[in-house]
């Protein structure tokens, strides 16, 4: 077997559209944010359209799809009114998450164990339509399993908590949910799921993280447009990307 591909990077490029809204004009433009992502090496975009549109608003989703020359991931709850347009925009890949109004960001995972009727005929239109299916679920064997058998192409691995302990420095539940996603990884991959992973990312835990051999793409925004304040967006995309590849050569024996 040859040497695994590089793990690609996903912009997530909602918080751009967060700032833009705080004044309610066009400024700053998070389709101008995704096009400099991609000079910088992006390997695809991601953007969240929640139903209250807090950030990403339906006209962003047309022109990041039709004005930026990459994979497009969009982030969606599962509900009718999100099939309909993801429907209408053909993105390269949907990935479902749950959503609550009251929440500040995506706080756990999808429940597919627990609502795999609700969302058997969303995932089978979306694929239909030759759409990506993705799943951002916890580390949980039993989530794992449902995705599997509910035809998702892809998990994603949600990282917050992992992230929130260790920025707690919370040594014991931090390793002990890294062990969650790395079986977790492991055992996608042996169901044949392509495995991603995302919340909560910075320099460090991508890199890590970027260290499961199983891991093919990472999904990160609110740190690199936070971080893009001190040293600029062009900057942090490529050296979130050098982190990245640094986790993975590990995995393949080339840095010590
Ligand atoms: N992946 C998914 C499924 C998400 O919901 C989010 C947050 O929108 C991210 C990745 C990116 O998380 P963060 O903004 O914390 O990097």
């Amino acid at each position: 077997m040859g040497a695994r591909a590089s793990v690609r990077l996903g912009v997530n490029i909602d918080h751009v559209a967060t700032v833009r809204n705080a004044r309610g004009g066009v400024h700053p433009d998070p389709v101008r944010a995704a096009q400099l992502a991609k000079a910088a090496g992006a390997d695809g975009i991601t953007a969240h359209l929640r139903e209250d549109r807090r950030h990403i608003r339906d006209t962003d989703m047309v022109r990041l799809k039709s004005e930026v020359a990459l994979p497009l991931n969009f982030e969606m709850a599962a509900t009718d009114e999100m099939v309909g347009i993801a429907l209408r925009l053909r993105p390269h890949a949907c990935c479902l998450v749950p959503e609550r109004r009251e929440e500040r960001t995506t706080e756990g995972g999808l429940n597919c164990a627990g609502q795999a009727a609700d969302l058997a005929p969303r995932i089978a239109a979306l694929k239909e339509a030759g759409i990506r299916v993705s799943l951002f679920i916890a580390a949980d064997p039993r989530q794992i399993e449902a995705a599997h058998a509910l035809g998702a192409d892809v998990i994603e691995l949600h990282t917050g908590a992992w992230c929130d302990h260790r920025l707690a420095d919370a040594r014991i539940e931090s390793d002990s949910e890294f062990r969650r996603l790395r079986s977790g990884a492991a055992r996608a991959r042996e169901l044949g799921l392509e495995v991603h992973a995302g919340h909560g990312l910075d320099y460090e835990t991508a890199e890590l993280i970027a260290g499961l051999p199983q891991v093919a793409e990472l999904n990160i925004g609110h740190f690199l447009v936070g971080e893009a304040i001190f040293d600029g967006l062009d900057t942090v995309v490529r050296r979130m990307r050098s982190h990245i590849a640094k986790g993975h050569a590990r995995t393949l024996g080339h840095v010590a």
